[in-house]
């Protein structure tokens, strides 16, 4: 007899994450991880954590992350009960899906956006709704409002586009919308504003964050939600007992409390985007203004439309030289772009050096 697994998880596709290449050598801009090191006061506290002979580690850690939910309340001016930890944001995201959708329950999205969603909503057997991203780089709040989901993430800023959406629009879907408003905000570090506000005056709306991006701890898995008390109570229901390990919980304390590394860390990464933005503009390439640690640009050779061909050629080129960076070709948006994760200095010249040799023809 054969065991019967879901049908509909017998039907569902695995998350892709980007390409994480074996070997030395690569210039790896494909996946927006920060390009320089945590802080060092991450790295002390992961020696103090384990304390040299590694003894704490036959402890379980605290269930409920305290110490970091702690640091997340000063950081945000909220009460305790506001923050639940996450084994990375993704974590909080799938705990979400689950209290919130599932059969005849939707998920909304906005498309493109983070293409995680649909696989969370997939395990739950949930629908997914999609509001399209117009071409002027706009959505109908109308669509969102009317979309008949449960939840509804609106990643912004966004991804893979690079774009901020303005708090003022994010706060009337909120007073608009029925169900759950989640706002992604896994690059809010790197924005000119962000929506932790609206978790104080909109009873639905919830916060998710992450430390892979602007803090430098994609290794460590370290996210978060904000959110009122009622919902963080329900997620707490469906976590992991012990979601974030020690480790994971120090570094996390450690990276949110050195505020002076993350101001100087994410100047060092705004500066190089428009260095890099302002270059690829100058070799004729369209970017799309970003407010995010990447960029979404559309690579354009003298006598060529801009074409999907096109930027997968770019692509191979760029492969050839051992930089990666990321294509996105199923959205009419994104198909013709590349996403360009901003690099170091050494990074971006080395980046730069090559779409100019592409531009000018050669390869
Ligand atoms: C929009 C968005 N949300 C969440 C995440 C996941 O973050 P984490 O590493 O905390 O799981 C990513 C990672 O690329 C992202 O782009």
């Amino acid at each position: 007899m054969k065991p019967i697994p879901n049908a509909y998880i017998e039907a569902m596709l695995a998350y892709t994450p980007g390409e994480q290449p074996q070997g030395e050598g690569w210039i790896k801009l494909n996946t927006n991880e920060n390009p320089y090191p945590p802080s060092p006061a991450v790295t002390a506290a992961l020696v103090g954590a384990v304390s040299g002979d590694g003894a704490p580690l036959r402890l379980y850690p605290s269930p409920d992350s305290r110490r970091f939910r702690e640091a997340v309340s000063a950081l945000h001016g909220v009460p305790l009960d506001y923050v639940l930890a996450g084994n990375g944001s993704d974590d909080v995201l799938n705990l979400l899906i689950r209290a919130y959708a599932g059969p005849g329950r939707p998920v909304g999205m906005l498309n493109p956006s983070y293409s995680l969603y649909p696989v969370l909503a997939a395990a739950q057997n949930a629908p997914v709704v999609r509001v399209e991203i117009q071409s002027d780089l706009t959505f109908a709040v109308d669509a969102v409002t009317s979309s008949g989901a449960s939840i509804f993430f609106i990643t912004n800023p966004n991804a893979p586009l690079g774009i901020n959406f303005a708090r003022k629009m994010i706060a009337q879907v909120a007073a608009n919308f029925p169900g759950l408003l989640v706002v992604d905000e896994a690059y809010a570090a790197f924005a000119p504003e962000d929506c932790v506000e609206l978790v104080r005056s909109h009873a639905n709306v919830v916060i998710t964050r992450t430390l892979s991006k602007a803090h430098a701890l994609a290794g460590m898995r370290v996210g978060y939600v904000l959110a009122r008390p009622e919902v963080i109570a329900l997620l707490d229901r469906v976590r992991d007992s012990y979601n974030l390990d020690r480790l994971a919980q120090a570094a996390g304390v450690a990276a949110l409390n050195d505020v002076s590394w993350l101001q100087e860390t994410v100047g060092k990464v705004k500066h190089s985007r428009e260095r890099l933005t302002q270059s690829l503009l100058g070799m004729g390439w369209s970017v799309v203004p970003s407010a995010t640690n990447f960029v979404l640009a559309t690579p354009v050779r003298p006598g060529s439309p801009p074409a999907m061909s096109t930027s997968e050629h770019a692509f191979e080129f760029l492969r050839s030289k051992k930089i990666l960076v990321r294509r996105f070709p199923s959205h009419p948006l994104t198909a013709s772009a590349l996403r360009i994760t901003v690099g170091t200095d050494v990074e971006v010249d080395a980046f730069l050096d090559a779409a100019k040799e592409w531009t000018a023809g050669r390869g």
